[in-house]
């Protein structure tokens, strides 16, 4: 395994990190989520993500249980907050009130006394900046959360949020979490340049679209039995890149992988990963063997005409729109 920096901060994490999303407490039994932790430990994996919201609390649980016997200083937990996590109308958001439930929960579900990134899951229109911030860095000086980052903010946001912090005092954010992969890279234009330039790193979701960049969803063929577009959740989530025209384009990148002697997944999280601003890729998986095949991309170089060869491939299918990244209007 390869290690980065997490923006411009001093911590540490594995280029390639591990994430539940859709998986423990719902896709797969608690077993094969255990199985796929201890795989992503054994390759070296130290950066497990997670939110309160995932699978209704119960994915923090899944991994609190499964990393429970491991030494708490050798992991970098992250955790988010903002989707519903119960009916009430405080139940979601950024308010003071929510933030403050919110991460004692989280705690307690992940067995742990601090996380180590804490993120705002979206951007929350109906609480103003400046609580948000504020209860952030209460916790930072409470010991409860070592960083504080956010995910798919704009980069007007994130401008505005570094704004506030730098002339209130508060702790900066160090980290976005976005969608990032060869077929989604509405970062590109606005985020990545201020992000640079601010010392935020990229921590990226989705690196292999979900499993659509590893090719074994044919075009005009029924998905395979398990797959996650064959999920009840996971079904609407992949739904995006499930066109022919994409999957059509994505078979035509296996002679590019085969030529460089990599997996199509770890040819896909290799290019989010030749970005200098990306942290780390959070990879998902259904089974530890994904896990072991995916993590061998850590430390692969693509060279620019392979870059090129890949463009050339995807063409237009590419989302490149720096609109993409959106938050919801008002709270859900
Ligand atoms: N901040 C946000 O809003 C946000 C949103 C989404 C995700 N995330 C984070 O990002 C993490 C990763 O997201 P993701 O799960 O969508 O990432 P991903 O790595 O793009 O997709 C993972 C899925 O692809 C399939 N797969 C993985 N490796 C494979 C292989 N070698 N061969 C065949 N299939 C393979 C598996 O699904 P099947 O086996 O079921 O097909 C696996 O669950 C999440 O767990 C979460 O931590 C954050």
């Amino acid at each position: 395994m390869e290690f980065r920096h997490l923006g411009r901060s001093g911590l540490m994490v594995s280029e390639i990190s591990y994430g539940n999303w859709l998986t423990h407490g719902s896709q797969v039994e608690e077993d094969a989520a255990k199985q796929c932790v201890q795989a992503a430990l054994d390759e070296g994996i130290t950066t497990f993500d997670t939110a309160d919201v995932y699978a209704g609390t119960k994915a923090e649980e899944v991994l609190g249980r499964a990393l429970k016997s491991v030494r708490r200083e050798s992991l970098e937990i992250f955790t988010k907050v903002y989707w519903p996590t119960g009916p009430g109308k405080n139940d979601r958001g950024l308010s003071r009130k929510h933030i403050t439930e919110s991460i004692h929960g989280s705690l307690r579900r992940l067995q742990t006394d601090y996380v180590d990134l804490y993120q705002a899951h979206r951007y929350d229109a109906e609480t103003p900046l400046e609580e948000t911030l504020k209860t952030f860095d209460d916790l930072v000086r409470q010991g409860k959360v070592l960083y504080v980052g956010v995910s798919e903010w704009t980069a007007d946001q994130i401008a505005q949020a570094l704004k506030i912090a730098d002339e209130m005092g508060f702790d900066r954010i160090v980290s976005n979490q976005p969608q990032y992969s060869m077929l989604w890279r509405v970062i590109e234009s606005e985020i990545v340049p201020l992000c640079e330039q601010e010392g935020v790193g990229q921590i990226v979701w989705s690196p292999i679209g979900q499993g659509v960049l590893t090719g074994k969803y044919l075009p005009g063929q029924q998905p395979p039995e398990g797959s996650r577009a064959t999920d009840k959740s996971g079904s609407a989530m992949i739904s995006r890149f499930m066109n022919d025209d994409v999957l059509t384009r994505v078979q035509e990148l296996k002679p590019i992988a085969a030529d460089l002697g990599l997996s199509m997944a770890q040819l896909a999280i290799a290019w989010v990963l030749q970005n200098p601003n990306v942290s780390s890729a959070i990879i998902g998986a259904s089974r530890p063997e994904q896990v072991r095949d995916n993590v061998k991309a850590a430390g692969v170089k693509l060279e620019a005409d392979v870059l090129k060869r890949i463009d050339d491939v995807l063409g237009s299918v590419v989302e490149r729109d720096p609109a993409k990244t959106q938050s919801p209007p008002k709270r859900p």
